[in-house]
């Protein structure tokens, strides 16, 4: 089956990770991300080895933006067969603290994005026929607990739990699963820019290596979801914590 996946967020950390690996699978990649300097270096390097990818301007927070991108990939590869719906943003704000602007914009992107990537792409596969599809979407460990300096992160993490729940049981029907990652502490763009070196310490301190996850073994879990070697799998999910919540 000729497999065409969308990555949102495939600009940087985990979602770059994931289109290389993708691309290496002689899967066509979407690689979907605000930032399209840095989509395009991605692009580039795919090219270079031979294999298929597109950039594409995409901003989450807006729908008709996800339904733009998946009509273009459409466009270009003829279908889609997989949709990973991984950008988003993080951030730091103490509960009592937190703005309604801060708030909003952290639910339209890491929230909203999510909701109507599922969506959108869940809809087209079925409208194209598409059997097994597959839909991933990126949670994290901070969707199982609070936090009182990211009460806003942690909610849509938790949201991002039971949209894939409640997408596994509208699109499995149709051939199309849903699945999600929750990552632990990932070295990425996100995270070295938000924590000091004594935070991060910390962190590293809470995974059972005493380390922080690298993004490459993070997109690991999400291609295995995103191939039909993870069919057992659906509405589920999957923790690449390195033991985060086995200690909690
Ligand atoms: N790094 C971690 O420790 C960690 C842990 C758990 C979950 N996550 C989740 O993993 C996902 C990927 O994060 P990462 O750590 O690889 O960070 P990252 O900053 O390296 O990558 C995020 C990408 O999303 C893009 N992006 C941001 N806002 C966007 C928007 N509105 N529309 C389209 N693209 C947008 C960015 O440009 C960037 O390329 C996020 O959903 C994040 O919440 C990360």
């Amino acid at each position: 089956m000729k497999r065409v996946i969308i990555v949102t967020g495939g600009a940087s950390g985990i979602g770059k990770e994931a289109a290389l690996k993708l691309a290496h699978q002689d899967v066509s990649v979407v690689v979907a991300d605000i930032n399209m300097e840095l989509a395009e270096e991605v692009v580039l390097e795919i090219k270079k080895a031979k294999k298929e990818a597109a950039a594409y301007h995409l901003d989450v927070s807006k729908k008709e933006n996800i339904q733009a991108c998946i009509d273009f990939t459409v466009d270009k590869y003829g279908t889609l067969t997989g949709m990973f719906n991984n950008a988003g943003i993080g951030a730091l704000a103490p509960f009592p603290e937190l703005s309604s602007e801060d708030y909003d914009r952290m639910m339209r992107i890491n929230l909203d994005g999510v909701f109507y990537g599922i969506q959108y792409a869940g809809n087209k596969m079925v409208e194209l026929g598409v059997k097994e599809g597959s839909i991933v979407n990126t949670a994290s460990i901070y969707g199982f607990v609070g936090a009182a300096t990211s009460p806003h992160y942690n909610a849509t993490k938790a949201a991002v739990v039971s949209l894939t729940k409640s997408g596994a049981q509208a699109y499995t029907p149709h051939g199309i699963r849903v699945t999600a990652i929750a990552p632990g502490f990932t070295d990425t763009p996100m995270v070295r820019g938000a924590l000091d070196e004594e935070a991060l310490k910390f962190l590293q301190g809470s995974h059972m290596r005493n380390q922080l996850l690298s993004a490459s073994e993070v997109a690991n879990v999400a291609v295995w979801l995103l191939s039909s070697e993870s069919s057992a799998v659906n509405g589920s999910t999957i923790l690449a914590d390195d033991g985060f919540l086995a200690f909690k």
